[in-house]
């Protein structure tokens, strides 16, 4: 059966990206396509996304807004087979930010988004465009499921449309003054600690995660996790109550941008029938730095400086990891305290090298050149870079919490099996003796170390794997609705 699919996310690569909901827009809407499904994208058309390449769509659409109505722009344009759509309203998304400038969130988000998420929707019907699913993501399109399972709900546009909510980081949860409620324009019958009110404020995500007819998550792991104390950022019991919808669904590789066969930022393309243009691709990386030793490991780490990413902890262990035999690249922006941290680090120890801010090239540069690849977050939804490592044959030093759980098998030195190193407490001293032991690991059993890589490498985390779960999902979520 070929389903109408309308896909709605607040970023998408490369037009706007901050993180992997950026990667997962673009390549899972692909690989539904190349299963037959018509598919389109609908983003906001941030300041950064160049009108100038886009087509512009004559006529608007009116969005309604408590006591107003705010027309919106737009735009379009054909990416890799997929009709990518752009709701243009510059008041809102005429910024240098997605969501936030300088450390600080927009006060108007909760506006901000509930416009976006509504005016996703209406361009469904200014396209007579009949969605059998709307598939929404995170709490800046959380409004959908909301709205069509209560305002929408008799509406005939809509009537045969089945809503699929994906938590891909229950951390930001868009929890809004109460305020804010008025904007989705339903009544106030619905603010209530059962639907979307939480702590007396608005909680967009706790809305779509009562009304979306099928939720999902990343992966199976987070999709457990989030139903307790430590990983459930004060939803846990919410979501525990609504687990016979909850799906987890491991995100995939786009192997058309990851792959070290065809990638063109790095030094010299390899394959794991010849590696050494992963040794090129080291040089080339230790160069960049000036760093020169041959005969250590390069550990990478490539990620936003979030509390998430387990950079506290790093910080906590800095001081024994620089004086293991190996060296460090980072590239990260984010926390403040973190970039300055990790600078100062950096001027002082000269096996540890950070680059502050964003670069997708030096991303590609450091999946290929290092190897190890550091990523002890404190929870990861699904997580990307440990995936997109194991096809760069650079291995993963990761704790054990849900997608990097998932995808990441321990090392076994009697069989030699696995295909990176866990740990599981969050604590400095795990993380310390798990690098020391992926350390010495690389230096003295290079038998297991080649064939850990020779079985990273041939490993693979299709989308159409996962694209095929949210198919059956979607139809699941079909029959649900009827
Ligand atoms: P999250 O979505 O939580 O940030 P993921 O691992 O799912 O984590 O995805 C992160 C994505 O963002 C990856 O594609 C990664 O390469 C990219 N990324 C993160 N920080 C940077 C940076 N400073 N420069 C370039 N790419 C980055
Ligand atoms: C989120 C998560 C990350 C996941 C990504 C894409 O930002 O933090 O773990 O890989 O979304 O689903």
């Amino acid at each position: 059966m070929k389903l109408n699919i309308l896909f709605c996310a607040s970023e998408m690569a490369p037009f706007a990206k901050t993180g992997g909901l950026a990667d997962v827009a673009k390549a899972l809407p692909k690989a539904l396509k190349r299963l037959g499904h018509n598919v389109k994208v609908v983003i906001p058309r941030y300041y950064q996304i160049d009108k100038n390449n886009l087509e512009h769509i004559p006529g608007s659409i009116g969005i309604p807004m408590k006591n107003e109505t705010l027309w919106a722009g737009i735009y379009k344009k054909e990416f890799e087979g997929i009709e990518v759509y752009f709701i243009d309203y510059e008041l809102f998304f005429g910024r240098s930010g997605l969501y936030d400038e300088g450390g600080y969130a927009y006060t108007d988000n909760d506006k901000r988004f509930i416009f976006f998420s509504k005016a996703a929707l209406e361009l469904a019907k200014f396209l007579n465009f009949k969605p059998d699913i709307v598939h929404s993501n995170d709490w800046h399109t959380a409004t959908q499921p909301i709205l069509l399972n209560t305002a929408l709900r008799g509406d005939d546009f809509f009537k045969n449309t089945a809503s699929i909510f994906t938590i891909h980081n229950l951390q930001h949860q868009g929890f809004f003054d109460k305020s804010g409620f008025e904007y989705l324009g339903i009544g106030w019958e619905h603010f209530n600690p059962f639907e979307m009110e939480a702590l007396g404020g608005l909680n967009l995500m706790k809305g779509a995660i009562y009304y979306a007819d099928i939720i999902t998550t990343v992966s199976k792991k987070y999709a457990e996790e989030i139903q307790t104390p430590e990983f459930g950022f004060g939803l846990n019991e919410h979501i525990k109550s609504h687990s016979y919808k909850l799906f987890g669904i491991l995100n995939g590789v786009d192997y058309d941008e990851w792959n070290p066969r065809t990638d063109k930022f790095i030094a010299k393309n390899y394959d794991v029938d010849d590696l050494s243009g992963k040794r090129v691709c080291k040089e080339d990386l230790q160069n960049i730095f000036g760093l020169d030793r041959k005969d250590v490991p390069l550990i990478g780490f490539v990620g936003r400086f979030a509390e998430q990413k387990g950079i506290s902890l790093i910080a906590s262990a800095i001081e024994g990891l620089v004086h293991l035999n190996a060296q460090y690249v980072f590239l990260g922006t984010g926390e403040k305290w973190a970039e300055r941290f990790f600078s100062d680090i950096s001027a002082k120890y000269p096996n540890f090298r950070v680059y502050v801010g964003y670069s997708n090239e030096l991303a590609h540069k450091i999946e290929a050149g290092s190897d190890l690849f550091l990523m002890p977050s404190l929870f990861e939804p699904c997580g990307l870079n440990q995936i997109y490592s194991l096809r760069y044959g650079t291995l993963p030093i990761v704790r054990a919490v849900g997608g990097l759980d998932d995808t990441i098998e321990n090392y076994n030195p009697s069989t030699k099996e696995g295909n990176g190193f866990k740990f599981w407490d969050a604590t400095r001293d795990a993380l310390y003796n798990t690098v020391k032991w992926a350390v010495d690991i690389w230096q003295n059993d290079k038998e297991g170390i080649e064939k850990m890589i020779n079985y990273a490498m041939r490993q693979r985390f299709s989308w159409e794997r996962s694209a095929k779960e949210y198919e059956k999902l979607y139809l699941r979520a079909l029959e649900f609705k009827r």
